[in-house]
């Protein structure tokens, strides 16, 4: 009884780390990702949902090919502080 409780807490743990491992590390490890520039432009953002006029398709920079349309930019992408 004992052991089966304690196989069971093991196998949680180790479950929720390799689900916290595969949302967060394993995406920023695939490629270099560049800073947000710290130019006019983006210090006046303070909501994400700026961010897609100018970064969609039809915007002034779209995003490259293969990258996630939406999502929390700022997660992968630092504001540079200045
Ligand atoms: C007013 C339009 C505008 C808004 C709003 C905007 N961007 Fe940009 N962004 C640009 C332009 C234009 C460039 C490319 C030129 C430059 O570096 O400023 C750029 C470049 C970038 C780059 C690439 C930097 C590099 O080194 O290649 C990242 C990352 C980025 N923006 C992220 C964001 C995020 C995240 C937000 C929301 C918080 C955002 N941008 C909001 C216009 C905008
Ligand atoms: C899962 C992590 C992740 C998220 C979330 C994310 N990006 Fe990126 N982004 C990247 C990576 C990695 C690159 C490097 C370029 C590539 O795709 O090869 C990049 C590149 C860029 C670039 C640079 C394009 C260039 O010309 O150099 C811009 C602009 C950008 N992202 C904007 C955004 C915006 C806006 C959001 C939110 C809608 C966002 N990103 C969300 C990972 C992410």
């Amino acid at each position: 009884m004992e052991k089966i409780t304690i196989i069971k807490w093991a196998a949680f743990v180790t479950a929720t780390f390799l689900a916290i491992l595969t949302i967060f590390v394993i995406p920023r490890l695939h490629r270099e990702i560049p800073d947000v520039p710290g130019d006019d432009r983006h210090i006046k953002v303070s909501k994400l949902s700026e961010c897609i006029p100018c970064h969609s398709e039809s915007g002034v920079h779209p995003l490259p090919s293969g990258h996630v349309a939406r999502g929390q930019c700022l997660y992968c992408h630092k504001m540079t502080d200045s």
